[in-house]
């Protein structure tokens, strides 16, 4: 079993594309799809959203809003590599979500556009993935178009993103003369079939040693003089390549090429399978666990009600740390205290499901949630291990939720607990006397409209959101605090999380600093205190 185990460990990849909306995710992502062999064509990224609202869209606002709300995982096998792609959505009002995914995540891709450069949404998810320490791999993408020179994004990233880069490979010509990479370690030059694929399908290239007579034949004089030249450059004024740097996320490898047509996906690929870390280990409130332990041990990341309208279950994804996963296997619920049968596993190929018989670290499975699990949970054979909590990101806009028809009260209540439980809201409990409507914080505003629609489609509750003027909620610990007096109109108001944690929703900075300099015996905390 250990020596399956460590095999199993060895030959996993789990990460997550970051990138600004339009840089070319959804192509990309096919792209890797089909180069490992997961699918066999891949349509033009316009038949592939249309096809996408047949299958994996499944929520009506997404196909009216054309972004992807909801994170799926894709897996894929590519050299002997078990391949865990975390789709993230890209909108930026969703990012509470990215940030949870890049939890379950050990490396992360991040995509640029080659004319656009570092975009704000980049900039945003960056950051969260520089927090968890996680390598960072920069693909830059539409090379078959006029863009930026390389050696200007590489100072864009390190200007806007304080990051250096390492280019892996370095692009030969961009628009319509990009021919294709130089791979700077093995010192090859990949020259890419400019004829007959328009990307459906892989991409066929010529590899030819830089040193040898043959490259005379496939580039000329004046591409290759232009080459050395970069290359020289690159290697006086450029760093050093460290795996060491790389695996710390201090240094990023960088890539370039086109998604659409196919121009430099393998060499990413390959490249990327052999730098990524193998599943890293996490960590619990006892030390570090490693997934070589072959006791099995994960955590819920994400929970995501009513995937599919027929059947409205409720599935929590959860992220294998270390040891092995049968089907059907109890584990023990720390949250809880008890042991729970892991009910009905399932990967997830887009929308479509398969039913698993086991999983190793690395690896993600959606299990059928009867309303047990919350993120952050830990399941895990053996009663000793409880991993760190997934953070949360304190939500910036608040709502007082109605119901629109009385009768339907309980549907709504029903529905803002499950919907809170996955972490699209958080729900909040007035404190005054007669006010009994509920309070729901969000992280971007566009989950209202996720909230209203969700509610009244799949709980056929009608509500009516009246928004408050607060921008920021804290937990507030203090022997003397007293709730019932420091409501003040319209800069402050007082309110329960739903473990009766009492907090406090601040107008604006003003409001929070003011309250600050004035209860030095509070703390006015950003994330719940452990209970
Ligand atoms: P996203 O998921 O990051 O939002 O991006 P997506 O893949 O949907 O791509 C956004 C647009 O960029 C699409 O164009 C897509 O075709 C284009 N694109 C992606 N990769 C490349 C590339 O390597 N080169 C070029 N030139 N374009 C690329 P669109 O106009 O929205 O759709 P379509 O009309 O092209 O289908």
């Amino acid at each position: 079993m250990t020596n399956e185990l460590d095999r199993e460990v060895a030959r996993r990849r789990t990460f997550a594309i970051i990138s600004h909306p339009d840089a070319g995710k959804t192509t990309l992502t096919e792209k890797l799809l089909l180069y490992g062999g997961a699918i066999h064509l891949a349509g033009s990224v316009k038949a592939k959203k249309a096809r996408r609202h047949a299958t994996s869209d499944w929520m009506e606002l997404e196909k009216e809003r054309g972004i992807s709300v909801t994170s799926s995982v894709l897996q894929f096998v590519y050299r002997d590599h078990a391949v865990n792609l975390l789709d993230t959505p890209g909108h930026q009002d969703f990012s509470e979500d990215t940030y949870r995914t890049l939890a379950a995540a050990d490396a992360a891709v991040m995509l640029i556009d080659a004319a656009k450069g570092v975009e704000p949404q980049t900039k945003k998810l960056f950051k969260v993935c520089r927090l968890r320490g996680i390598p960072i791999f920069t693909f830059v993408n539409k090379l078959d178009r006029y863009g930026r020179e390389p050696l200007e994004l590489m100072n864009e990233l390190e200007q806007v993103l304080g990051i250096r880069s390492y280019p892996m490979n370095w692009p030969i010509g961009m628009g319509p003369e990009f021919r294709g990479v130089y791979d700077r370690q093995a010192r090859v030059v990949h020259v890419f079939a400019a004829e007959g694929t328009h990307g459906e399908s892989e991409v066929a290239e010529r590899s030819v040693a830089i040193d040898s007579d043959e490259i005379k034949t496939v580039l000329t004089e004046a591409e290759l003089a232009k080459l050395h030249e970069d290359i020289e450059l690159l290697d006086i004024g450029g760093d050093e390549f460290t795996r060491e740097k790389s695996d710390q996320g201090q240094l990023t490898p960088m890539f370039f090429g086109s998604a659409m047509t196919n121009f430099g996906v393998r060499p990413f690929l390959d490249a990327f399978l052999d730098l990524a870390p193998a599943p890293t280990p996490r960590q619990t409130t006892n030390g570090p666990r490693e997934p070589n332990n072959p006791k099995f041990a994960g955590f819920v990341f994400k929970i995501q009600a009513n995937m599919d309208p027929a059947h409205r279950d409720r599935i929590a994804f959860m992220r294998v740390v270390s040891g092995r996963y049968v089907k059907g296997m109890n584990a023990f619920h720390s949250r809880l205290g008890k042991e729970v049968r892991l009910a009905k596993p399932s990967q997830f190929m887009a929308a479509e499901r398969t039913a698993i018989e086991d999983a190793w670290p690395g690896d993600v499975i959606g299990l059928f949630d009867p309303g047990q699990y919350r993120i952050g949970d830990t399941l895990a054979e053996g009663s000793d291990v409880e991993f760190e909590g997934v953070p949360r990101f304190s939500p910036e806009h608040f709502a007082v939720v109605r119901s629109k028809d009385p009768l339907r009260r309980k549907q709504m209540e029903k529905g803002l607990e499950q919907l809170s439980e996955e972490g699209t809201v958080q729900i909040f409990q007035q404190l005054a006397m007669g006010m009994k409507d509920p309070i729901v914080g969000v992280v971007g505003a566009l989950q209202f409209e996720v909230l209203q629609y969700r509610l009244e489609h799949e709980y056929g509750a009608k509500i009516a959101l009246d928004r408050l003027p607060f921008s920021h909620a804290r937990w507030v610990v203090g022997q003397n605090f007293d709730p019932k007096s420091f409501d003040w109109e319209g800069n402050r108001q007082t309110v329960q999380d739903r473990d009766g944690l009492p907090l406090v929703l601040f107008r604006d900075d003003w409001a929070l600093q003011h309250a600050e300099s004035k209860h030095p015996e509070l703390k006015f905390l950003n994330e719940a205190p452990q209970l």
